[in-house]
Order: structure tokens, then sequence, then C-alpha cells
């Protein structure tokens, strides 16, 4: 497993790997759910780069930048034989050296959902997401479905800002209970992990309910009583899986998605409606 601290040791690097190159953006605490990206990868790339890089762009003031969980040292023992060819993991000077201000914006489907909770999310992922498209320069990039609205937002990038890269989503891992997997789940206590999984419930209830044609009002209000009274609940909607805009009708391609915070962590699940 080739470790890649620069973004010239990268470039350096890039001569020698095979095509296609398979590439798999990430904040580390990696878990079964990013090994399933790195399957995906295994299965049509020749080479797969990993990044591990805690991004602070798409951090907002008072979350969680500092306690976001950090260990290197885990997480390339998880890739070590994982078939991943090398990890990019950048010191922050390297990404972001002083003076950088330099952002992506993608409009207002960066404003809204998550977006509107946490306003400058989206552009600090769609800067960071290109410069490192840029540097690693691969011919198909992969993200989990579970943030949902950040691959959308990445689509749109890619093709508003013509970047050769093939976007792919993969399939959400699940615990047994139901939970996506996800790094914040750590932050949960004994409680609200039991509590979790209701998002989920939730979540399948509206999809069943409005695939046995019941109406949006009625379903979603079968989703809510579902959920723990733990669970304080953002949202619960239905979108388009492409520009993120609310429904009236079921159809594909579309989301179902939810947010609600269990205790003080916040977590995000959905079901993909393919086309
Ligand atoms: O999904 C993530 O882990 C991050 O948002 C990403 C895509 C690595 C950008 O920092």
């Amino acid at each position: 497993l080739l470790r890649l601290e620069t973004s010239q040791a990268v470039r350096d690097a890039l001569e020698g790997m095979d095509r296609p190159l398979g590439f798999i953006p990430t904040m580390g605490a990696l878990h079964t759910g990013h090994l399933a990206l790195v399957q995906a990868a295994g299965a049509q790339c020749k080479a797969t780069i990993t990044s591990i890089f805690v991004n602070p762009l798409q951090f907002g003031v008072g979350e969680d930048f500092e306690r976001y969980p950090r260990d290197l040292q885990a997480d390339l023992s998880l890739l070590e034989y994982s078939g991943v060819s090398a990890v990019f993991a950048p010191a922050e000077a390297d990404m972001f050296p002083p003076g950088f201000s330099t952002s992506v914006d993608v409009g207002a489907m960066a404003r809204c959902f998550e977006g509107a909770v946490r306003p400058h999310h989206f552009r600090g992922v769609a800067t960071v997401v290109l410069k490192l498209l840029n540097i690693v320069a691969p011919d198909i990039v992969f993200f989990g479905q579970k943030d949902a609205q950040q691959s959308a937002v990445v689509r749109k990038l890619v093709r508003e800002l013509s970047v050769a890269v093939d976007v792919q989503l993969i399939a959400t891992q699940r615990e047994s209970d139901g939970l996506a997997m996800s790094s914040r789940n750590r932050y949960l206590n004994e409680g609200e992990r039991a509590a979790a999984p209701s998002l989920h419930a939730a979540l399948q209830i509206v999809y069943l309910q409005l695939l046995a044609g019941r109406s949006r009002e009625a379903a979603f209000a079968a989703g809510k009583a579902v959920l723990h009274p733990l669970a304080k609940l953002d949202y619960l909607e239905l979108v388009d899986a492409d520009t993120f805009q609310t429904l009236e009708q079921m159809r594909p391609p579309a989301f179902i998605i939810g947010a609600a915070a269990f205790g003080t962590t916040r977590l995000i699940d959905n079901i993909w409606i393919r086309a």
C-alpha cells in the first residue's frame, strides 16, 4: 500500500498506475461502508486510490471538525489488504496553504436540506472534491449513497465544469438493525444508538406507503409515527435524485431523504429509488 502525502507525490505515482483508475475520497474513520466502495472500485478498475483528509472547509462553526474521529494507523491497516493501491493523506497546508480562497458553489442545490442546516458545507465539499479530482485524475470516482445530496452536488459540478470522470453511487451499508453505517455513529450513547435505526424505519414506511399509492401526507405521517421519541426530526422528504427539488409523486430517479438528531449527533439516511 503506497502512502502519498503531497499532491506532487500523487502526480509522480500516477505515471506508473494502471487504468481505469478508481478514486474513493474519504475523511478516514473508515468502516464497512467505505469497504463497499473499495470493493466496487476493485471490480471495475485496475488500480484504486483512496484519500483520507478531514476537510476543514466543509465544517461550520460549532460543528465536529475538532472531534471528528482521526486514526490514520487504523485506517491504513484496514486498507492494507483491501486491494487499494495507494492512499493519499495530505496535510492541511498542502491542500489549503495560507491565502487559499477559491471556492466552488453549485447554487441552490447546496442550500436546501443539509445545505440549509449547514450553510457552507457543500461549498466546502465541492471545493475539496474538485481539487482532489484534479490531483488524482481518476476515471471513476465512488461515493456512498448515504450522503445522497453530496453525490448530487458532485454530479452537478462534474457535469457543469466538464470534469472528465464517471461518478458512481454505491448502496448504503447497514448494521443488522437497519442503521446506516457512518463514522458519526460512534458518537451515539447506548440509548441513542438503540433509537437511531428508527430513522431508517421511518424512511421505509414512507417508501412502502407511497408505493402503495397513499398520499404524501399520509405516507409522511406514518413515517414520522415510527420515529423513536428520542429522535428530533429535521426533515423527511421525497426529492428528485439530481436536483433535490421536492416531488409531489414518487418516480425514479429519486430519494426519500431524512435527517434527525439523536442527542447531539445528527444522522442522515435515505432510500434510493433507482431509475
Ligand atoms: O463524504 C466524505 O467523506 C467527504 O464529504 C468527502 C467526499 C471526502 C469530501 O471531504
